[in-house]
Formats: structure tokens, C-alpha cells, sequence
């Protein structure tokens, strides 16, 4: 825009123009942003391998290592002694592990609001603040105390992390693509899950503070390339569009498109935001900070568009996600194939289920896109309750591992094949397409904590699962021991996700931000795929006859990108 001036935004009519052309870079801006699912992985992956380690067990108990105790010691000897002496206390595992959910279910919930406030971007740069003042309690720590201090700040930091990642990619990602940069995301978790194990294990016989220190001050790398990566990219145009900061949202919006500001493009696509976010607040204003906050939960639940129903499909979600019993298997693993007996290294079947993990997910990027988020979340659910009914009836039969009934080799190879299957569905469907839809189900005046609100579930449910896990499987007195059987638990859950994804999941797929919000006013779960968008919101609210211009500086937005990202 040589001369500078300012730039009438008029919007259009045309539906297919609500959103400008991208280039090559503008994708990768909106990857790079995929990058936090690592904290989210990483952060739940290294503590389980930690609680296991000698190095950490002595500090922590004051006892003597097994070999140190007694050279001379038999293997029931040994067992016994790591039983009843030589490991963390069951309430000190359950203390540290769990604590950090506690701090991510506040901070995601923190990060909704603040995200409103200082923006998306910089929330999550103060996210991985927070994540490295707890980093640095954690690796420092020797004791209990300061241990679970550091894990409820680092948790802390997660949470804003995870929450607002969610939503800064989905307000900037172009339509056609942000299913699968979510999805995205999710193999970022995954990654970090997987890189945790192998530290983890490269770390474990170490006799020194090497052993847990090392895995812990790895993520101070995750937190250092996030908030540098995330300073240099744009702040989300939609969130300039609720600030009414519309020459910033111009701005942010050519950057992240890769377009110069005076293209038409960047005002159509604008135009719609706009027009977009005055439609909403003129169905429900936002007088107060509590009112916004009661907002999200304002309408009839019957009402599929409106915030109170969205609010809970969005939590619901997450819940429903939880409830598949994936991280049963990625937490309790280890356990539960000891106690399937004729496994000789229980750890590497857990890195190989983490392994299936992250080689699964790359398929999701195609199918979410292209089978839509509704169809995968229902083909999803019932093909987990396919593999896990199989895995609960093996294991109920061939595979029982009892005193009259020794484990066969074969039916425990053929249960970690249908479990392994199992992940695999889970990493192509639920995994990423939960972390999708809530990205997308929100309008402008309450995404961000309704974003927020949805992650805290996420995590609220992942602490639950982490706490009466060992409690359903366990081998010990106050346990039920339900053995292989608790896959008929996580299989009859996931036909309430079934059915929860047929009548309530909405199709999202190909829509703008904008198009969710009148597909969502237009159609029933069930229509929604067939819906079409017909009209737009800049023509809707006249946005011609308000005369809005943005003022612009003298610069090129094209050539500023250049230089900048
Ligand atoms: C879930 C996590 C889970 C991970 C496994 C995520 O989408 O929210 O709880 O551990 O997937 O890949």
C-alpha cells in the first residue's frame, strides 16, 4: 500500500472468497505453532519412568540400593525389598504425578481468560515462563516438597500451553488445512510422549541426580523454541477483531496469509471476521467480565448453536476422549503386561505401544480433511470398541494368566496386537479430531474460554484415569483387580462415545471460523455434513454501509513477512 491511506473494508457476497489464497510460508507459520503438543506429551511422559528409577528411589527413601543392601540376595529377596522398602510411596507416586493435572486443569481454564486479554501469542509465551520457573524447581529438586511445588508450576504452564495452542492455530489456520494442522498437534503430543520414554530409558540406570535431571531439563528446550518461535510469528487477526484493534487484525491477517494488506482478499476475509464478531455480540453482549464468563453458558441446550450447548459439547469432548482409556495403556502399561505374564521386557512393549503411537497419527492428517472430524469420531469409537471387546474376551479366556490357567505366549502376543490396533484408531480419530472440534466449535465471543474450559476437562479426566487406574488393575489388596477385564470397561465407554459423536458432533470440515457459527444455526448434528454455506456475514450485517476503513502505514505487508518470519 505505497503511500499508506486507509483500506475500505466492505466485505463480499461471494462465499467462496472469506478467505484469502495462502502461500508456502504462511503454512509453515501456522505449523510451527504444532510444536506445543510436545510439551503436552512430554510433561505427562517422564514422570512414570522417574518414579521407577534406583538413583531417584534412594533419595527419596533413604534406602540403600538393592545390590548395596544385599549383594547376596536372591530375586525374591530383591522383590521383596523393592516392595516393601526400596520404592515411592504409593501417595508420593499419586502426589506427583497427579498434581501436575491440578495445575494444568487451573491454568487452562487461567489461559482461556487471560488469552483475551494479552492475546493468544503472548499467553503462550508466558505459558513456557511459568513451565520453566516450575522446570527449574523440579530439576532442582531433592526432596518431595519441591518436587510437587515445581510440578504444579510447570503444570501450570501446560496448561496455558495446551489450551492456547488449540486455539491460536485454529484462528489462523486456512480452512481447508486446519483440521490437519491440529492434527498436527496431536503428533507433536505423541512425539513428546515417545521422546520421553527414550530419555527416560537412556537415563534410568544412571547413580547419579544425571538420572532424573536430564529428562526433566530437556523441556527447558521445548519451552526456549516455543516462545522464541511464537515471538516472531503474528498474533491471531481474530483476536485483534475482538479487541477492535482492526488495523492490527489487517496486519496480522496479511502476515499470516502472506499477503500484501491492500489486497482484496485480506478485506474480504476480514470483513467476514468482522462482520462475523458484530453478529455475535449483538445475539449475546458481553456487558461485564462475569457476564462474559456467564455468556459461555447462555441458550437452550437443545439449541445446537447456542453458547450453552457448545460450551458442553466442547467439554464433553474432552471427556468422552479420556474416557476411551487410551492413557490406561500409555500410564499403566508396563503393569498390566507384567501381569500378563510370558513378557520378558514388559518396558519395550510400552515403547513399542508409544511407537505405534506416533506412526499412526500421520494418517489423521489426511483423514480429517477428507472423511470429515463427525465421520471419524464415529468410526472411531466403534472401532475402539471393536479391538478393546476383543482384547477384554482374550483375555478372559485364552489369554487368563492364572494359578490353574498359565498365560499362553499366543493369546498375550495376539492381546497386544489388538491393543496395538487400538492405539492405532485412537491416534487417527479421537486423538487429534477432540483437540479439532474444539478449536472450531466456539464463536469469537467466548473461543477463547471455551478452548479453555475444554482443555481443563482434558486434563480433569487424564487425572481421574491416573488416580483409579491402579485401583481397577492394580495387583494388591484394596485393588479390584480387574485384570484384562478392564477392557470391557474402556470398550462399553466408548460406545457412549459412539453415540455421543453420532448425535452430537457437528461436521466442521472445509468451513471457515465463521461458516461453523451459521452451519451450526442451520442444521442438526446429523445435517451438518450436507451443509453448504449460502450467504455471508458481511453482506448479512451490511457491512458496506458502516464505512469502515483501517488505516495503514507505508509498508508492504508481503515485504514485511519477508524479513520478519
Ligand atoms: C490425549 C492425551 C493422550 C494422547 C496420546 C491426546 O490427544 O489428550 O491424554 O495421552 O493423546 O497420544
Amino acid at each position: 500500500m505505497p503511500g499508506g491511506g486507509a483500506v475500505p473494508v466492505t466485505g463480499t457476497s461471494d462465499v467462496n472468497r472469506v478467505e484469502a489464497p495462502v502461500t508456502v510460508r504462511a503454512y509453515l507459520i501456522v505449523a510451527f505453532a504444532a510444536f506445543g503438543g510436545i510439551f503436552f506429551g512430554y510433561d505427562t511422559g517422564w514422570m512414570g519412568g522417574v518414579l521407577n528409577m534406583d538413583y531417584f528411589i534412594k533419595q527419596y527413601t533413604g534406602y540403600d540400593y538393592p545390590d548395596v543392601w544385599n549383594p547376596d540376595a536372591t530375586a525374591d529377596q530383591i522383590k521383596t525389598y523393592r516392595n516393601e522398602f526400596f520404592s515411592v510411596p504409593s501417595w508420593q507416586q499419586s502426589l506427583t504425578t497427579s498434581i501436575l493435572s491440578a495445575g494444568t486443569f487451573f491454568g487452562a481454564i487461567i489461559a482461556g481468560d487471560l488469552a483475551d486479554f494479552i492475546g493468544r501469542r503472548m499467553t503462550i509465551i508466558l505459558g513456557c515462563v511459568i513451565f520453566s520457573v516450575g522446570g527449574i524447581l523440579e530439576t532442582a529438586s531433592t526432596g518431595l516438597n519441591v518436587m510437587v511445588a515445581g510440578r504444579l508450576i510447570a503444570g501450570f504452564g501446560v496448561g496455558f500451553i495446551s489450551a492456547i495452542v488449540i486455539l491460536y492455530m485454529s484462528e489462523i489456520a486456512p480452512r481447508k488445512v486446519r483440521g490437519a494442522v491440529v492434527a498436527g498437534y496431536q503428533f507433536c503430543i505423541t512425539i513428546g510422549i515417545l521422546l520421553a520414554n527414550c530419555v527416560v530409558y537412556g537415563t534410568q540406570n544412571r547413580r547419579d541426580t544425571g538420572s532424573y535431571r536430564i529428562p526433566i531439563a530437556v523441556q527447558f528446550l521445548w519451552a526456549i523454541i516455543l516462545a522464541v518461535g511464537l515471538a516472531l510469528l503474528p498474533e491471531s487477526p481474530r483476536y485483534w477483531v475482538k479487541k477492535g484493534k482492526l488495523d492490527k487484525a489487517a496486519h496480522a491477517l496479511g502476515r499470516v496469509r502472506g499477503q500484501p494488506l491492500d489486497s482484496e482478499y485480506i478485506q474480504d476475509e476480514l470483513a467476514e471476521i468482522i462482520a462475523n464478531h458484530e453478529y455475535e455480540m449483538s445475539v449475546v453482549p458481553q456487558t461485564s467480565y462475569l457476564g462474559s464468563w456467564m455468556s459461555c453458558f447462555e441458550g437452550k441446550i437443545t439449541n445446537p448453536a447456542s453458547n450453552k450447548r457448545r460450551t458442553i459439547l466442547g467439554i464433553c469432548m474432552q471427556m468422552m476422549q479420556q474416557l476411551t482409556g487410551i492413557n490406561f495403556i500409555f500410564y499403566f502399561g508396563p503393569v498390566f503386561f507384567q501381569q500378563l505374564g510370558s513378557i520378558s521386557n514388559p518396558f519395550l512393549i510400552s515403547l513399542v505401544t508409544t511407537l505405534v503411537n506416533v506412526l499412526s497419527t500421520p494418517a489423521s492428517f489426511v483423514m480429517v480433511e477428507k472423511i470429515g472430524r463427525r465421520r471419524i469420531l464415529i468410526f472411531g469409537a466403534a472401532g475402539m470398541v471393536i479391538m478393546q471387546f476383543i482384547v477384554g474376551a482374550i483375555g478372559a479366556t485364552a489369554g487368563k494368566n492364572t494359578a490353574d490357567h498359565p498365560a499362553n505366549p499366543n493369546a498375550t502376543r495376539a492381546m497386544i496386537a489388538f491393543i496395538c490396533l487400538n492405539i492405532s484408531v485412537f491416534a487417527t480419530t479421537w486423538g487429534p479430531a477432540a483437540w479439532i472440534v474444539i478449536g472450531e466449535i466456539f464463536p469469537l465471543t467466548i473461543r477463547s474460554r471455551g478452548v479453555g474450559l475444554s482443555t481443563a476437562s482434558n486434563w480433569f479426566w487424564n487425572c481421574i484415569i491416573g488416580v483409579i487406574t491402579p485401583y481397577l488393575v492394580a495387583d494388591r489388596a484394596d485393588s479390584a483387580r480387574l485384570g484384562s477385564n478392564v477392557f470391557f470397561m474402556w470398550g462399553g465407554l466408548c460406545c457412549i462415545s459412539f453415540f455421543f459423536a453420532y448425535f452430537l458432533v457437528p461436521e466442521t470440515k472445509g468451513l471457515t471460523l465463521e461458516q461453523v457459527d451459521k452451519m451450526l444455526e442451520e442444521s442438526t448434528p446429523r445435517t451438518s455434513r450436507k451443509w453448504k454455506p449460502h450467504s455471508t456475514f458481511a453482506s448479512e450485517m451490511h457491512l458496506g454501509e458502516k464505512h469502515i476503513e483501517i488505516p495503514v502505514g507505508t509498508d508492504n505487508v508481503a515485504a514485511k513477512t519477508a524479513t520478519t518470519v
